[in-house]
């Protein structure tokens, strides 16, 4: 049994992995409940792993860097999860620099608390996003830092400071880089869940600019790479976790309305920061991790759907 931190445990793919440490591991959460969407339905994915099993969960926010190198050097872990940051492209336009506060000062304050608190691994959370507006698949060797919203760049950056801690402190570092995740209690700013949402409400939905794809990934295939690359990666690495099998927009709409028949389309122009396609090549985490996605897109949808239909009214 591993005590593992995981931060950003409220969120939507920290819930979802804690539930599945918690089948043998001690979870050790670490969430600010940060309002970028509601904290209410955070301390429902709260309740949620704990129909699991009990976990520790800390409010400390990853910015204080005594307050956040403290906590984990009391909690003294041997793997750090670190999923918290500031997540979106559109926001990040905006707001720049709260993405340099929460997704590169936070991630250096976590590594310095690992390192001191002689943790053996470190897993990040990086982005699809950090390979920019390339033709895919997406080789890990493909990000060279030309990226194009500050989202990426926050997580560009935080990557090299993961190579920085690494040397630093010696502990096995991997960079786990994911790939448009969706499913139950999926993040409500992501383009699924706001179709979903709409649709549910008879509303038309919004697609901004034309052709674009994205490798969708279902929750349950983006916890097992992480899981496995926690158990089976030997060294320091970096993987992409995705389905490898990338959706047109229009394949998106088609499946949409085998459920909601009825759906309006509204078309407007390309949003600032969206790259046009992404496209994971897995193989790295397939031969190493023996990484497998399981859930087919039209399945994946067809459960989010049957989970928004049950919950959605009540977040
Ligand atoms: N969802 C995706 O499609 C996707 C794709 C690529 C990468 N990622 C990355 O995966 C990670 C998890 O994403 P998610 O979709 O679950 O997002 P999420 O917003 O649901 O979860 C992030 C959690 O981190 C917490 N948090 C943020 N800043 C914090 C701070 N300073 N201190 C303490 N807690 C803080 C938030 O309260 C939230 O609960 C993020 O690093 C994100 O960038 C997500």
């Amino acid at each position: 049994m591993l005590k593992i931190i995981v931060t950003g445990g409220a969120g939507f793919i920290g819930s979802h992995l804690a539930r599945r440490l918690l089948e043998n591991h001690e979870v050790y959460i670490i969430d600010c409940l940060h309002p970028y969407y509601s904290p209410h339905r955070k301390r429902i994915h709260l309740d949620w792993i704990k129909t699991i099993g009990d976990f520790h969960f800390y409010n400390q926010d990853l910015r204080d860097r005594e307050g956040t190198i403290q906590l984990i050097k009391e909690i003294s872990p041997e793997v750090v999860i670190h999923l918290a940051a500031l997540p979106g492209v559109a926001y990040s336009i905006n707001q720049p620099l709260e993405y340099v506060d929460y997704d590169i000062k936070a991630t250096i304050n976590v590594l310095e608390g690992a390192g001191q608190s002689g943790a053996r691994q470190v897993i990040f959370a990086s982005s699809s996003s950090v390979y920019g507006n390339q033709k895919g698949p997406f080789h890990e060797d493909m990000a060279c830092g030309k990226v194009i919203s500050p989202y990426a760049a926050a997580k560009y950056a935080a990557e090299s400071y993961c190579h920085v801690y690494e040397q630093l402190y010696g502990f096995q570092m991997n960079i786990v880089r994911f790939f448009t995740v969706y499913g139950p209690w999926g993040r409500p700013d992501m383009a699924i869940g706001l179709f979903i949402k709409s649709l549910l409400n008879g509303e038309e939905i919004h697609i901004f600019g034309s052709g674009s794809t994205r490798d969708y990934t279902y929750i349950d295939d983006i916890v097992e790479g992480i899981y496995l690359t926690m158990i089976k990666s030997t060294g320091s690495d970096t993987f992409n976790i995705g389905s490898g099998r990338p959706i047109k927009m229009e394949q998106l709409l088609s499946e949409l309305k085998i459920h909601f028949p009825a759906m309006v389309v509204k078309r407007e122009g390309p949003r600032l920061g969206d790259v046009d396609q992404t496209w994971a090549d897995i193989s790295k985490a397939v031969h190493q991790l023996g990484f497998k996605p399981k859930i087919a897109f039209s399945l994946g949808l067809k459960e989010t759907v049957k989970w928004a239909r049950e919950y959605e009214k009540f977040l």
